[in-house]
């Protein structure tokens, strides 16, 4: 038997039909790890079927009698040689190949990286090795298959060479070998191929050998990831799974995020029942305190002195998954270890292309399906987490839209926030902006009394609240009862009323929200004194034209103004006896007599998002150099 540590997990990954699952079922084949019979069997069927026998159905075939199996795990096929152990995680053709590579949900130590000698480098082989690189995986094999189809050429190989460890050599990957092979055939996968006496290297088997099996992270302090509590007897049990270090029994602990601290008064991994440790990473174990704490799911036990960070903001990259983009201010859970909160996409500081490793150089609004993008992320509560690779487990994290996986990425480092730290420094703009993730601004709507400024408004701050943005309304109505009590409708009185309102949203936007304004504001002086108020304040201004035809707003006559004006109960109404001075160049104009409220609704949205994250400081910074 060999030693756990000596048991190598082993990734197969590259372009979809450069024939990793002929290369696993010959690699199953030659080591003597296919059932007895089976590959006759096989044989005959294909025989009968008038096909020629693949080693690729070597590999389905075994797959689905797993899949029938449900105790074994079909992600998970074993083969040994004389010298090592090998698991290959995530078989090729398993749907959720690349979602777990990409969430760690595999974790593996090596990874083989095949190309095909007749087609080259595709999309796919450049995406792959971005995904090793993204995941830190450093120990690479390059099997260069098919060598049969291109006369076992030399040349040819020494050009993929060339130009994927180009490619690589930007990704900080060093493959340890690239390794000529026609899977198909055999060569070059126990022996070096007679075919190719050019070649010095090892066979791919032998290339395999030499890698290491990652052993636990040297020195790494406890990081015992919690999934539960039971409560037994009187005892409350902590139960989770150690991810890196160890734990026994008198050691101090704490709880992150929160901060508890306790000491571990017992370990109830059963079978061993009370043992007194230590118990090393990758085990599950069961705890008891010595004090009665609060611990739930999702926290994270270390030892007090070696926490992990903990952080509401965070700046890393990720890999997206889902069709439907990813969007500056969206809102979606985040999972990390047993944690989940809700995150928000701050800024986009680049995105990469992970074929080509183009980066965009202007910050983006959105990361499109197979984009990595570096990003800064907002959680609504605090999380726990190692950064930068430093225990890769706590460092992951998967972004979920509905019940599936949109996407998953690394944390490279926390943002701590100046605000509110140190007590001597001022608030100033630049803080608060930190807090909320965004910076305040006012959306100032105007149009006739019954063209849906009130709706839209009322619309427009929930949307806003949904996508994390603190929204407030200002609205004519409400400020007339209160504030502006006493003005009336007289050009003088509606100046005064427009002046009010202005300096209250302004108040409400120097304090951080996405102010929107529903007043009429008849008059285009008026509104431009508001506009120049905002500019000298520095406080980003939209003026939005909630425009319907005088006529249409008479047919909606929501408080039955109209009707009275109409019948002189109401002197110098907007639109009846006194002027309305359209917008001449507004930022936007909403024709909603046209369209529906959904549809005016996402063009306020996006307005809105837009002055509230358009903000320099926001996207100041931009990460990694990859
Ligand atoms: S503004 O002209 O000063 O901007 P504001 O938006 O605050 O007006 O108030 C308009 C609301 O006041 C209308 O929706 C209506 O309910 C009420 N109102 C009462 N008298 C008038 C009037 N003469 N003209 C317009 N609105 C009036």
């Amino acid at each position: 038997m060999s030693a756990p540590h000596d048991h190598l997990y082993l990734v197969v990954v590259g372009h979809v039909d450069h024939g990793k699952s002929t290369l696993i079922g010959r690699l199953l084949f030659d080591t003597n790890s296919v059932p007895d019979g089976k590959k006759e069997r096989i044989e005959a069927a294909c025989k009968a079927e008038g096909m020629e026998f693949e080693y690729a159905f070597l590999m389905d075939a075994l797959l689905e009698e797993q899949a029938q199996n449900i105790t074994m795990d079909t992600t998970r096929v074993p083969f040994r040689t004389p010298r090592r152990q090998f698991t290959i995680i995530d078989a090729p053709g398993h749907k959720e190949f690349l979602k777990n590579m990409i969430t760690g949900a595999a974790s593996a130590d090596a990874a083989i990286l095949i190309v095909d000698a007749n087609e080259g480098l595709r999309e796919q082989t450049r995406r792959h090795g971005y995904l090793l690189s993204l995941l830190g995986l450093k120990q690479v094999v390059v099997a260069v298959n098919k060598m049969d189809l291109v006369g076992y050429d030399e040349k040819i190989f020494a050009r993929i060479r060339a130009e994927l460890t180009e490619f690589l050599g930007k990704l900080h990957v060093t493959a340890s070998h690239f390794v000529p092979i026609a899977a198909k055939h055999g060569e070059g996968l126990v022996h070096v191929s007679t075919h190719t006496p050019w070649y010095h290297g090892p066979a791919l088997l032998e290339a395999l050998e030499q890698f290491r099996a990652t052993p636990p992270i040297a020195g790494a302090p406890l990081r015992l990831t919690v999934q539960d509590i039971y409560r037994f007897d009187a005892r409350r049990i902590v139960a989770g799974l150690v991810e890196a270090g160890s734990v026994s029994i008198g050691d101090p602990i704490e709880f992150s995020p929160g901060g508890k601290r306790s000491r571990v008064k017992t370990i109830e991994t059963w079978p061993a029942a009370n043992m007194s440790g230590p118990v090393g990473a990758g085990l599950p174990v069961a705890i008891t305190l010595d004090d009665e704490l609060f611990v739930e799911r999702g926290q994270i036990g270390a030892p007090p002195s070696a926490l992990p960070t903990e952080a509401r903001e965070f700046t890393g990259r990720v890999f997206w998954l889902h069709a439907e983009p990813l969007r500056v201010g969206d809102t979606l859970p985040l999972r990390l270890g047993t944690q989940e909160a809700d995150a928000r996409l701050v800024a986009v500081s680049r995105v990469l292309d992970a074929v080509t490793l183009d980066a965009s150089l202007a910050p983006a609004t959105e990361v499109k399906r197979h984009e990595v993008a570096e990003l800064r992320l907002r959680v609504r509560r605090p999380i726990a987490f190692d950064a930068g690779g430093k225990i890769p487990a706590l460092g992951r994290f998967v972004l979920m839209r509905g019940r599936r996986i949109a996407g998953g990425g690394v944390i490279d480092s926390a943002v701590q926030p100046d605000a509110g730290r140190d007590d001597t420094l001022p608030v100033t703009p630049a803080s608060r902006t930190t807090l909320l993730g965004h910076r305040g601004a006012v959306i100032w709507l105007t149009g006739l009394s019954g063209a849906g400024k009130s709706t839209l408004s009322t619309a427009l701050e929930q949307r806003l609240f949904r996508a994390g943005i603190l929204p407030a309304v200002v609205d004519g109505d409400v400020l007339r009862a209160g504030l502006c009590q006493g003005l009336g409708f007289s050009d003088t009185d509606r100046k005064e009323n427009i002046r009010r309102a202005a300096e209250a949203a302004l108040l409400l936007a120097e304090a951080g929200a996405v102010v929107i304004t529903a007043l009429i504001s008849p008059f285009r002086a008026d509104r431009q004194l508001v506009a120049e108020l905002c500019r000298v304040r520095g406080v980003p201004f939209a003026e939005v034209f909630v425009n319907a035809p005088l006529a249409e707003c008479e047919r909606r006559d929501p408080k039955q103004l109209y009707v009275r004006a109409r019948a002189g109960q109401i002197p110098k109404f907007t639109g009846i006896d006194s002027p309305y001075e359209p917008p001449l160049a507004p930022t936007l104009e909403l024709r909603t007599d046209l369209e529906p409220v959904e549809q005016s609704l996402e063009k306020l949205f996006t307005l809105a998002a837009t002055l509230a994250r358009e903000s320099d400081q926001l996207f100041a910074d931009s990460g990694s150099d990859i």
